[in-house]
Protein backbone atom coordinates (compact mmCIF):
# COMPACT_ATOMS: atom_id res chain seq x y z
CA UNK A 1 0.00 0.00 0.00
CA UNK A 2 1.26 3.60 -0.83
CA UNK A 3 0.54 6.63 1.41
CA UNK A 4 -0.16 9.87 0.13
CA UNK A 5 0.07 12.98 2.95
CA UNK A 6 -1.89 16.00 1.74
CA UNK A 7 -0.70 18.76 4.33
CA UNK A 8 -2.93 21.03 5.11
CA UNK A 9 -2.59 21.93 8.53
CA UNK A 10 -5.58 21.29 10.47
CA UNK A 11 -7.42 19.62 7.07
CA UNK A 12 -4.31 17.38 6.55
CA UNK A 13 -5.35 13.78 5.53
CA UNK A 14 -3.89 10.48 3.76
CA UNK A 15 -4.40 8.80 0.44
CA UNK A 16 -4.06 5.11 0.82
CA UNK A 17 -3.46 3.63 -3.00
CA UNK A 18 -3.49 -0.15 -3.60
CA UNK A 19 -5.31 -2.66 -5.42
CA UNK A 20 -7.92 -4.55 -2.71
CA UNK A 21 -8.01 -1.90 -0.38
CA UNK A 22 -11.69 -2.19 -0.35
CA UNK A 23 -11.60 -5.49 2.09
CA UNK A 24 -9.61 -3.32 4.81
CA UNK A 25 -11.96 0.02 4.77
CA UNK A 26 -12.52 -0.60 8.03
CA UNK A 27 -10.14 -0.74 9.59
CA UNK A 28 -8.48 1.67 7.49
CA UNK A 29 -11.79 4.02 8.86
CA UNK A 30 -11.10 2.77 12.56
CA UNK A 31 -7.55 4.16 12.31
CA UNK A 32 -8.76 7.62 11.95
CA UNK A 33 -12.20 7.75 13.29
CA UNK A 34 -13.23 6.03 16.60
CA UNK A 35 -17.24 6.71 16.38
CA UNK A 36 -18.97 3.75 15.42
CA UNK A 37 -21.74 5.30 13.65
CA UNK A 38 -21.85 6.14 9.82
CA UNK A 39 -23.86 6.96 6.68
CA UNK A 40 -22.54 5.22 3.48
CA UNK A 41 -23.31 6.79 0.28
CA UNK A 42 -23.13 4.89 -2.75
CA UNK A 43 -23.68 5.40 -6.45
CA UNK A 44 -25.81 2.38 -7.16
CA UNK A 45 -23.70 0.94 -9.94
CA UNK A 46 -20.71 0.35 -8.47
CA UNK A 47 -22.45 -0.55 -5.29
CA UNK A 48 -24.19 -3.63 -6.80
CA UNK A 49 -20.42 -4.61 -7.83
CA UNK A 50 -18.91 -3.87 -4.45
CA UNK A 51 -20.85 -3.05 -1.66
CA UNK A 52 -21.28 -6.57 -0.08
CA UNK A 53 -17.65 -6.17 0.43
CA UNK A 54 -17.26 -2.68 1.87
CA UNK A 55 -20.26 -3.81 4.24
CA UNK A 56 -18.68 -6.91 5.45
CA UNK A 57 -15.22 -4.84 6.18
CA UNK A 58 -17.19 -2.24 7.97
CA UNK A 59 -19.29 -4.86 10.01
CA UNK A 60 -15.89 -6.28 11.20
CA UNK A 61 -14.28 -3.24 12.01
CA UNK A 62 -17.41 -2.43 14.43
CA UNK A 63 -18.86 0.44 12.20
CA UNK A 64 -22.56 0.58 11.88
CA UNK A 65 -23.93 1.55 8.94
CA UNK A 66 -26.85 2.70 6.76
CA UNK A 67 -26.51 2.69 2.82
CA UNK A 68 -27.93 5.52 1.12
CA UNK A 69 -27.71 4.67 -2.85
CA UNK A 70 -28.20 7.05 -5.72
CA UNK A 71 -28.96 6.98 -9.48
CA UNK A 72 -25.48 6.83 -11.46
CA UNK A 73 -25.23 9.93 -13.48
CA UNK A 74 -24.69 13.51 -13.05
CA UNK A 75 -28.08 14.43 -12.34
CA UNK A 76 -27.92 13.11 -8.74
CA UNK A 77 -25.81 16.03 -7.94
CA UNK A 78 -28.28 18.07 -7.49
CA UNK A 79 -30.39 19.95 -4.52
CA UNK A 80 -33.04 17.85 -4.36
CA UNK A 81 -31.24 14.79 -3.83
CA UNK A 82 -29.12 16.57 -1.28
CA UNK A 83 -31.63 17.73 0.74
CA UNK A 84 -32.86 13.28 0.83
CA UNK A 85 -29.24 12.54 1.48
CA UNK A 86 -29.46 15.50 4.15
CA UNK A 87 -32.61 14.33 5.39
CA UNK A 88 -31.60 10.39 5.57
CA UNK A 89 -28.77 11.62 7.48
CA UNK A 90 -31.12 13.66 10.37
CA UNK A 91 -33.39 10.63 10.30
CA UNK A 92 -30.44 8.41 10.93
CA UNK A 93 -29.72 9.93 13.71
CA UNK A 94 -26.48 10.48 12.62
CA UNK A 95 -24.76 13.15 15.10
CA UNK A 96 -21.84 15.45 14.35
CA UNK A 97 -19.29 12.93 15.43
CA UNK A 98 -20.72 10.85 13.38
CA UNK A 99 -19.20 9.78 9.31
CA UNK A 100 -20.29 10.07 6.21
CA UNK A 101 -18.43 7.72 4.18
CA UNK A 102 -17.88 7.99 -0.38
CA UNK A 103 -18.48 5.52 -2.58
CA UNK A 104 -18.78 6.56 -5.87
CA UNK A 105 -16.90 8.61 -8.75
CA UNK A 106 -17.04 12.14 -9.15
CA UNK A 107 -21.03 12.63 -8.66
CA UNK A 108 -21.17 10.88 -5.37
CA UNK A 109 -17.65 12.53 -4.05
CA UNK A 110 -18.77 16.01 -5.02
CA UNK A 111 -22.34 15.70 -3.33
CA UNK A 112 -21.36 13.73 -0.13
CA UNK A 113 -18.81 16.05 0.42
CA UNK A 114 -21.36 18.92 0.42
CA UNK A 115 -23.59 17.10 2.57
CA UNK A 116 -20.54 16.64 4.99
CA UNK A 117 -19.96 20.26 4.77
CA UNK A 118 -23.04 21.11 5.51
CA UNK A 119 -24.74 18.59 7.82
CA UNK A 120 -24.69 20.04 11.30
CA UNK A 121 -22.10 22.75 10.01
CA UNK A 122 -19.92 20.01 9.16
CA UNK A 123 -18.80 16.52 9.96
CA UNK A 124 -15.77 13.89 8.83
CA UNK A 125 -16.05 11.93 5.74
CA UNK A 126 -14.30 8.94 3.87
CA UNK A 127 -14.07 9.03 0.34
CA UNK A 128 -13.49 5.74 -1.12
CA UNK A 129 -13.30 7.27 -5.35
CA UNK A 130 -14.43 4.46 -7.33
CA UNK A 131 -13.98 5.77 -10.87
CA UNK A 132 -10.51 6.81 -12.46
CA UNK A 133 -11.17 10.07 -12.31
CA UNK A 134 -11.89 10.50 -8.87
CA UNK A 135 -8.98 8.42 -7.97
CA UNK A 136 -7.04 10.88 -9.56
CA UNK A 137 -8.99 14.39 -9.54
CA UNK A 138 -11.48 14.39 -7.08
CA UNK A 139 -10.01 12.49 -4.41
CA UNK A 140 -6.93 15.56 -4.09
CA UNK A 141 -8.17 19.28 -3.15
CA UNK A 142 -11.42 19.00 -1.28
CA UNK A 143 -14.03 20.64 -3.65
CA UNK A 144 -17.39 19.69 -2.92
CA UNK A 145 -20.78 20.74 -4.57
CA UNK A 146 -23.93 20.27 -6.72
CA UNK A 147 -25.61 21.55 -9.74
CA UNK A 148 -28.14 23.73 -9.88
CA UNK A 149 -30.43 24.05 -13.53
CA UNK A 150 -28.88 26.71 -14.65
CA UNK A 151 -25.41 25.14 -14.29
CA UNK A 152 -22.92 22.93 -13.02
CA UNK A 153 -20.77 22.96 -9.14
CA UNK A 154 -22.35 26.80 -8.53
CA UNK A 155 -23.20 25.43 -4.85
CA UNK A 156 -21.02 23.65 -2.91
CA UNK A 157 -18.05 24.26 -0.42
CA UNK A 158 -14.26 23.31 0.03
CA UNK A 159 -14.19 20.34 2.82
CA UNK A 160 -11.33 17.95 2.84
CA UNK A 161 -12.04 14.08 3.39
CA UNK A 162 -10.75 12.95 6.87
CA UNK A 163 -9.03 9.63 4.46
CA UNK A 164 -9.20 8.70 1.30
CA UNK A 165 -9.02 5.07 0.19
CA UNK A 166 -8.63 3.94 -3.27
CA UNK A 167 -8.87 0.67 -4.32
CA UNK A 168 -7.20 0.60 -7.91
CA UNK A 169 -8.64 -2.96 -8.97
CA UNK A 170 -12.77 -1.14 -8.57
CA UNK A 171 -11.65 0.29 -12.00
CA UNK A 172 -11.98 -3.31 -13.63
CA UNK A 173 -15.52 -2.95 -13.87
CA UNK A 174 -14.86 0.67 -15.53
CA UNK A 175 -16.16 1.11 -19.03
CA UNK A 176 -13.50 1.63 -21.67
CA UNK A 177 -15.00 5.72 -22.15
CA UNK A 178 -14.88 6.01 -18.55
CA UNK A 179 -11.58 4.72 -18.06
CA UNK A 180 -10.09 6.45 -21.18
CA UNK A 181 -11.71 9.59 -19.90
CA UNK A 182 -9.93 9.24 -16.73
CA UNK A 183 -6.63 8.73 -18.90
CA UNK A 184 -7.31 11.97 -20.14
CA UNK A 185 -6.68 13.95 -16.75
CA UNK A 186 -3.32 11.60 -16.31
CA UNK A 187 -2.33 12.74 -19.58
CA UNK A 188 -3.11 16.14 -18.55
CA UNK A 189 -0.68 16.02 -15.06
CA UNK A 190 1.79 14.41 -17.56
CA UNK A 191 1.49 17.25 -20.13
CA UNK A 192 1.61 20.38 -17.33
CA UNK A 193 3.68 18.89 -14.85
CA UNK A 194 6.28 15.91 -15.88
CA UNK A 195 7.83 15.49 -19.26
CA UNK A 196 9.23 12.04 -17.74
CA UNK A 197 5.95 10.67 -16.21
CA UNK A 198 4.54 11.73 -19.79
CA UNK A 199 7.73 9.72 -21.44
CA UNK A 200 6.30 6.40 -19.78
CA UNK A 201 2.48 6.77 -20.69
CA UNK A 202 3.80 6.42 -23.91
CA UNK A 203 4.95 2.76 -22.91
CA UNK A 204 1.60 0.76 -22.50
CA UNK A 205 0.24 -1.02 -24.82
CA UNK A 206 -3.15 -1.38 -23.56
CA UNK A 207 -5.52 -1.32 -20.43
CA UNK A 208 -4.39 -4.49 -19.27
CA UNK A 209 -0.96 -3.15 -19.05
CA UNK A 210 -2.03 0.15 -17.20
CA UNK A 211 -4.13 -1.73 -14.80
CA UNK A 212 -0.98 -3.71 -13.83
CA UNK A 213 0.53 -0.38 -13.03
CA UNK A 214 -2.34 1.40 -12.01
CA UNK A 215 -1.67 2.15 -7.96
CA UNK A 216 1.90 4.13 -9.04
CA UNK A 217 0.01 6.16 -11.96
CA UNK A 218 -2.66 7.07 -9.31
CA UNK A 219 0.00 7.75 -6.51
CA UNK A 220 2.32 9.67 -9.07
CA UNK A 221 -0.94 12.14 -10.10
CA UNK A 222 -2.31 12.52 -6.85
CA UNK A 223 0.81 13.63 -5.96
CA UNK A 224 1.32 16.03 -8.38
CA UNK A 225 -2.26 17.75 -7.76
CA UNK A 226 -0.71 17.77 -3.99
CA UNK A 227 2.41 19.84 -4.74
CA UNK A 228 -0.34 22.75 -6.01
CA UNK A 229 -3.01 22.08 -3.56
CA UNK A 230 -1.13 22.01 -1.18
CA UNK A 231 0.25 25.53 -1.95
CA UNK A 232 -2.89 27.08 -3.13
CA UNK A 233 -5.84 25.19 -1.37
CA UNK A 234 -8.64 27.47 -2.22
CA UNK A 235 -7.31 27.85 -5.62
CA UNK A 236 -6.44 31.44 -6.59
CA UNK A 237 -3.18 30.99 -7.85
CA UNK A 238 -0.93 28.02 -9.37
CA UNK A 239 -3.81 25.51 -9.03
CA UNK A 240 -5.21 27.21 -11.73
CA UNK A 241 -2.35 25.11 -14.04
CA UNK A 242 -5.08 21.90 -13.51
CA UNK A 243 -7.30 24.19 -15.40
CA UNK A 244 -5.00 22.72 -18.87
CA UNK A 245 -7.29 21.90 -21.74
CA UNK A 246 -10.76 22.78 -19.79
CA UNK A 247 -11.68 25.80 -20.81
CA UNK A 248 -11.88 24.74 -24.68
CA UNK A 249 -12.89 21.22 -23.20
CA UNK A 250 -16.05 22.94 -21.16
CA UNK A 251 -17.09 24.66 -24.39
CA UNK A 252 -17.06 21.59 -26.07
CA UNK A 253 -18.98 19.68 -23.29
CA UNK A 254 -21.42 22.30 -23.50
CA UNK A 255 -22.03 22.69 -27.15
CA UNK A 256 -22.16 18.72 -27.27
CA UNK A 257 -25.09 19.23 -24.36
CA UNK A 258 -23.22 17.05 -22.18
CA UNK A 259 -24.00 14.20 -24.15
CA UNK A 260 -21.59 13.94 -27.17
CA UNK A 261 -18.75 14.27 -24.80
CA UNK A 262 -17.92 12.84 -21.21
CA UNK A 263 -15.53 15.12 -19.56
CA UNK A 264 -12.23 13.45 -20.13
CA UNK A 265 -13.14 13.42 -24.05
CA UNK A 266 -13.87 17.23 -23.70
CA UNK A 267 -10.35 17.87 -22.09
CA UNK A 268 -8.81 15.85 -24.66
CA UNK A 269 -9.92 17.58 -27.85
CA UNK A 270 -9.27 21.11 -25.10
CA UNK A 271 -5.54 20.14 -24.78
CA UNK A 272 -4.68 19.62 -28.33
CA UNK A 273 -6.13 22.90 -28.90
CA UNK A 274 -4.70 24.52 -26.26
CA UNK A 275 -1.06 23.47 -27.30
CA UNK A 276 -1.92 24.46 -31.16
CA UNK A 277 -3.15 27.46 -29.53
CA UNK A 278 0.06 28.07 -28.02
CA UNK A 279 2.09 27.15 -31.35
CA UNK A 280 0.15 29.97 -33.11
CA UNK A 281 0.85 32.34 -30.91
CA UNK A 282 4.42 31.11 -30.51
CA UNK A 283 4.40 30.53 -26.60
CA UNK A 284 4.71 26.64 -27.40
CA UNK A 285 7.78 25.70 -29.34
CA UNK A 286 6.27 24.22 -32.73
CA UNK A 287 5.90 20.82 -34.10
CA UNK A 288 9.16 21.76 -36.36
CA UNK A 289 11.40 22.09 -33.89
CA UNK A 290 12.64 19.97 -30.74
CA UNK A 291 10.60 17.70 -29.48
CA UNK A 292 7.21 17.68 -31.72
CA UNK A 293 4.63 18.44 -28.64
CA UNK A 294 1.33 18.14 -30.72
CA UNK A 295 2.16 14.81 -32.50
CA UNK A 296 2.98 13.76 -29.34
CA UNK A 297 -0.01 14.26 -27.03
CA UNK A 298 -2.75 13.51 -30.11
CA UNK A 299 -0.61 10.33 -30.23
CA UNK A 300 -0.77 9.40 -26.74
CA UNK A 301 -4.19 10.39 -26.34
CA UNK A 302 -5.18 8.17 -29.26
CA UNK A 303 -3.27 5.43 -28.06
CA UNK A 304 -5.88 5.83 -25.07
CA UNK A 305 -8.99 5.81 -26.94
CA UNK A 306 -9.49 9.72 -26.48
CA UNK A 307 -10.77 11.86 -29.16
CA UNK A 308 -8.68 14.16 -31.48
CA UNK A 309 -11.15 15.49 -33.73
CA UNK A 310 -14.20 16.82 -33.96
CA UNK A 311 -16.72 18.36 -36.26
CA UNK A 312 -18.02 20.83 -33.69
CA UNK A 313 -16.65 24.39 -35.92
CA UNK A 314 -13.97 25.89 -34.36
CA UNK A 315 -15.40 29.11 -33.75
CA UNK A 316 -18.01 27.72 -32.09
CA UNK A 317 -16.11 27.57 -28.81
CA UNK A 318 -15.21 31.11 -28.84
CA UNK A 319 -18.81 32.62 -27.80
CA UNK A 320 -18.65 29.69 -25.10
CA UNK A 321 -15.50 30.71 -23.69
CA UNK A 322 -16.05 34.03 -23.07
CA UNK A 323 -19.60 34.22 -22.31
CA UNK A 324 -19.02 36.62 -19.69
CA UNK A 325 -16.44 38.58 -21.26
CA UNK A 326 -17.50 42.09 -23.14
CA UNK A 327 -15.93 42.07 -26.60
CA UNK A 328 -13.85 44.52 -25.77
CA UNK A 329 -10.42 44.60 -23.07
CA UNK A 330 -12.01 42.42 -20.69
CA UNK A 331 -9.16 39.23 -20.19
CA UNK A 332 -9.48 35.48 -21.23
CA UNK A 333 -7.14 33.53 -18.85
CA UNK A 334 -5.68 30.28 -20.96
CA UNK A 335 -3.56 27.22 -19.82
CA UNK A 336 -0.88 26.99 -22.46
CA UNK A 337 2.36 25.12 -22.72
CA UNK A 338 5.77 26.45 -22.46
CA UNK A 339 7.36 22.68 -23.38
CA UNK A 340 6.33 19.06 -22.41
CA UNK A 341 5.73 19.13 -18.49
CA UNK A 342 5.60 22.90 -17.82
CA UNK A 343 2.86 24.87 -17.97
CA UNK A 344 1.73 28.80 -17.68
CA UNK A 345 -0.84 31.13 -17.90
CA UNK A 346 -2.00 33.44 -20.73
CA UNK A 347 -4.21 36.52 -20.67
CA UNK A 348 -5.21 37.57 -24.03
CA UNK A 349 -8.57 40.11 -24.84
CA UNK A 350 -11.63 38.04 -26.82
CA UNK A 351 -11.05 39.29 -29.89
CA UNK A 352 -7.13 38.09 -30.38
CA UNK A 353 -8.52 34.73 -28.80
CA UNK A 354 -10.99 34.77 -32.15
CA UNK A 355 -8.45 35.43 -34.17
CA UNK A 356 -6.45 32.63 -33.17
CA UNK A 357 -9.33 30.38 -33.19
CA UNK A 358 -9.71 31.27 -36.79
CA UNK A 359 -6.50 30.62 -37.84
CA UNK A 360 -6.72 27.09 -36.09
CA UNK A 361 -10.11 26.55 -38.09
CA UNK A 362 -8.55 27.71 -41.11
CA UNK A 363 -5.43 25.10 -40.88
CA UNK A 364 -8.27 22.43 -39.82
CA UNK A 365 -6.86 21.82 -36.39
CA UNK A 366 -8.94 19.14 -34.65
CA UNK A 367 -11.28 19.41 -38.07
CA UNK A 368 -12.62 21.82 -36.74
CA UNK A 369 -14.53 23.74 -39.88
CA UNK A 370 -14.39 26.66 -40.37
N1 LIG B 1 -14.33 17.86 -6.74
C1 LIG B 1 -13.44 17.87 -7.69
O1 LIG B 1 -12.31 18.30 -7.52
C2 LIG B 1 -13.82 17.30 -9.02
C3 LIG B 1 -12.82 17.10 -9.98
C4 LIG B 1 -13.19 16.55 -11.19
C5 LIG B 1 -14.51 16.21 -11.42
N2 LIG B 1 -15.45 16.43 -10.48
C6 LIG B 1 -16.84 16.06 -10.72
O2 LIG B 1 -16.89 14.66 -10.87
C7 LIG B 1 -17.99 14.29 -11.69
C8 LIG B 1 -17.53 13.29 -12.70
O3 LIG B 1 -16.94 12.20 -12.03
P1 LIG B 1 -16.83 10.76 -12.68
O4 LIG B 1 -16.23 10.87 -14.02
O5 LIG B 1 -16.20 9.88 -11.66
O6 LIG B 1 -18.34 10.40 -12.96
P2 LIG B 1 -19.43 9.51 -12.21
O7 LIG B 1 -19.32 9.61 -10.75
O8 LIG B 1 -20.72 9.90 -12.83
O9 LIG B 1 -19.05 8.03 -12.68
C9 LIG B 1 -19.07 7.70 -14.04
C10 LIG B 1 -19.85 6.43 -14.30
O10 LIG B 1 -19.12 5.30 -13.84
C11 LIG B 1 -19.95 4.48 -13.01
N3 LIG B 1 -19.06 3.82 -12.06
C12 LIG B 1 -18.46 4.36 -10.98
N4 LIG B 1 -17.58 3.50 -10.45
C13 LIG B 1 -17.63 2.38 -11.19
C14 LIG B 1 -16.94 1.14 -11.15
N5 LIG B 1 -15.97 0.91 -10.26
N6 LIG B 1 -17.25 0.20 -12.08
C15 LIG B 1 -18.20 0.45 -13.02
N7 LIG B 1 -18.86 1.62 -13.13
C16 LIG B 1 -18.58 2.57 -12.22
C17 LIG B 1 -20.95 5.43 -12.43
O11 LIG B 1 -22.12 4.76 -12.03
C18 LIG B 1 -21.21 6.38 -13.59
O12 LIG B 1 -22.14 5.83 -14.48
C19 LIG B 1 -18.52 15.57 -12.29
O13 LIG B 1 -19.72 15.92 -11.65
C20 LIG B 1 -17.44 16.60 -11.99
O14 LIG B 1 -17.96 17.89 -11.83
C21 LIG B 1 -15.12 16.95 -9.29
ZN1 LIG C 1 -11.15 17.69 -15.36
Amino acid sequence: MKTLHINLQEHSYDIHIDGGLLDHAGALIRQIHSGSQAIVLADETPWKLYGSRLETSLTQAGIKHSVFTIPSGESSKSMAVLEELLDFMAVSKLTRSGLLIVFGGGVAGDLGGFAAATYMRGIDFVQIPTTLLSQVDSSVGGKTAVNLPSGKNLVGAFHQPRLVITDTELLATLSDREFSGGMAEVIKYAAIFDRDFFDSLTEYQNRRELMEEMPYIVYKCCDLKRIVVEEDERDTGRRMLLNFGHTFGHALETIGQYQRYIHGEGVALGMLLAVAFGQELGLTPSDEIGHPLFTALKDLLEANGLPTSTDIPLMDLVEHMTIDKKADGSKIRLVLLEDLGEAFVDTLTKDHLAAVMETLAQRRICGGDL
